[in-house]
């Protein structure tokens, strides 16, 4: 593995810049920050990391923006909708800066690494003093104390701040960080958010190169976490009482790719960890969904019976088009051989439809897949032209009345899929973890099952984070109702 580890005494140097702050400002009143998280699971765990970090300097987190003195907004580039989305509510920001002109307002996550999105911050969200890529989401404390300091010195402050600074230079007004040095950063704190459920990100970065997507330039190149760190930090999970752990990759299963560790070897030594709880993974692609990975989740009992395996098209042509590397009957082999060894292994995917060019016979195709391979549940998405992607050089030409017929129809098919394998298990007992609370009338509770499917349950606060069995008595499209 070709990794290149961010060194010990950078991450100290990060340390003593949060201990730092925290000391400096003990006696004010109390700090609070807000972290507000667009996109995926490893955005996700990313704002745990942010959040940790925040708290180490000394900050409460509060749900409310408008009370903090530190916002961060860590953002999605997937789909120009996110994007639009996330724009609207950091414009949205200005009033929250005008109520308390001392916030700091901080973007990073994958946005900030969209060069023309950097720079309709820099033109045209002047209340935005610092935006980072995820790559340099090590350095938050470092880039952060750049920007006090130098806010600290404009205002003639002489704050405790300044003094004894950790030999920091003083940052610019704004800054604006373009870092791709696609680095490993090690024992940073974490917040973690959720009690039973924990994410564990095992590999960063994506070498696929699908032509439509965004993420292998703003996430950089593959490298995967030590072995040891990894099985540490899962030990510390289990002790800790989490139950439900997934791994984290943009590309999971080539974990250790190019060196001499693998991820089904991983998973095996994962789930050797004495305790009762559930690994999970994601995302897979499926070039890496092999023979081995299915033998190595289905030997073990703490391997969780689902993978989420992104087909994205149906259509042969389109697939090349997506430089995929597989056909619609090499994927439906795949499925069959997880299927061979876990008949009951919950299968889910991602779909795109409206790829540039795509004909009705290719869009047919994709039908034809989805019968075949009848997943739990399906993400279907509209293809959305991301800037610098090789997809984005090919006429996005079909008309957005097609695109949204395509979507329906598909959807209908789906839907109607996914109703018949829930109805399946009205009236039986399944074994799932509950997972927290939530406002569905008289179910309360959430829980899932081994296979990740949404069980919304009866009963009290103190079955969270146990494994119980519940009797099944109805299902729609997207969840399962029970009774424990
Ligand atoms: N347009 C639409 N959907 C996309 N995805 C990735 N890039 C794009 C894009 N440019 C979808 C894929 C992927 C999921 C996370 O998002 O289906 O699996
Ligand atoms: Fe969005 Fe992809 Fe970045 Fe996740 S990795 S936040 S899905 S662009």
């Amino acid at each position: 593995m070709k990794n290149t580890l961010v060194t010990e005494s950078e991450i100290e140097k990060q340390k003593s810049i949060m201990r730092h702050i925290r000391d400096t400002a003990r006696d004010s009143a109390l700090r609070l920050a807000y972290v507000d998280t667009y996109g995926c699971q490893q955005n996700e765990s990313d704002s745990e990391k942010l959040r940790g970090m925040l708290r180490e300097m000394g900050y409460e987190i509060t749900p409310d923006e408008f009370a903090a003195e530190i916002v961060v907004i860590n953002t999605c580039a997937i789909r120009e909708n996110a994007e639009n989305r996330v724009l609207g509510n950091i414009g949205a920001l200005v009033h929250t800066k005008k109520a308390k002109p001392s916030q700091i307002i901080v973007m990073c996550g994958c946005l900030a690494g969209v060069p023309e999105t950097v720079a309709k911050i820099r033109e045209s969200y002047a209340h935005v003093s610092l935006t980072f890529p995820p790559n340099a989401l090590w350095r938050f404390p470092e880039l952060l104390y750049a920007v006090m300091l130098r806010r600290a010195l404009d205002e003639g402050r002489d704050p405790a701040i300044c003094r004894a600074a950790a030999e920091m230079p003083v940052g610019p007004r704004r800054m604006f960080v373009d870092d791709d040095r696609a680095a490993i950063a090690e024992g940073l704190p974490t917040h973690r958010d959720m009690q039973v459920r924990a994410w564990l990100p095992v590999m960063y970065g994506c070498d696929n190169f699908c032509s439509y997507c965004i993420v292998p330039y703003v996430r950089g190149r593959e490298r995967s976490r030590e072995r040891e760190d990894i099985l540490e930090e899962a030990r510390g999970l289990v002790a800790a009482g989490y139950k439900d752990i997934t791994l984290l990759g943009q590309n999971v299963n080539s974990y250790g790719a190019g060196g001499s560790d693998n991820f089904p070897s991983l998973l095996r030594a994962i789930t050797a960890i004495e305790g009762e709880f559930l690994i999970r993974f994601m995302t897979s692609h499926p070039k890496d969904a092999s023979a081995e990975l299915f033998e190595a989740m289905a030997q073990s009992g703490r391997a969780a019976r689902h993978i989420h395996l992104p087909f994205q098209s149906g259509s042969d042509r389109i697939l090349a088009l997506m430089n995929r590397g597989y056909t619609q009957s090499e994927y439906l082999e795949k499925v069959a051989a997880a299927r061979k060894l876990m008949p009951d292994i919950s299968l889910t995917s991602d779909v795109i439809i409206g790829f540039p060019g795509e004909t009705d016979d290719d869009y047919e195709q994709t039908l034809r897949l989805i019968e075949a391979a009848r997943f739990d549940s399906l993400f279907i998405f509209i293809y959305s032209k991301r800037p610098g992607t090789p997809a984005a050089k090919l006429e996005d030409n079909l008309p957005k009345e097609v695109k949204a017929a395509r979507f329906e129809r598909l959807n209908n098919l789906q839907n109607s899929i996914s109703v018949e394998k829930h109805s399946r298990f009205i009236g039986k007992t399944v074994r799932v973890l509950v997972d927290g609370q939530t406002n569905e009338g008289s179910y309360t509770l959430k829980s899932r099952t081994n296979g990740g499917r949404l069980v919304h349950l009866t009963g009290g606060p103190e079955l969270i984070g146990r494994f119980v069995d519940a009797g099944i008595t109805h299902c729609n499209s997207w969840s399962l109702f029970g009774e424990p």
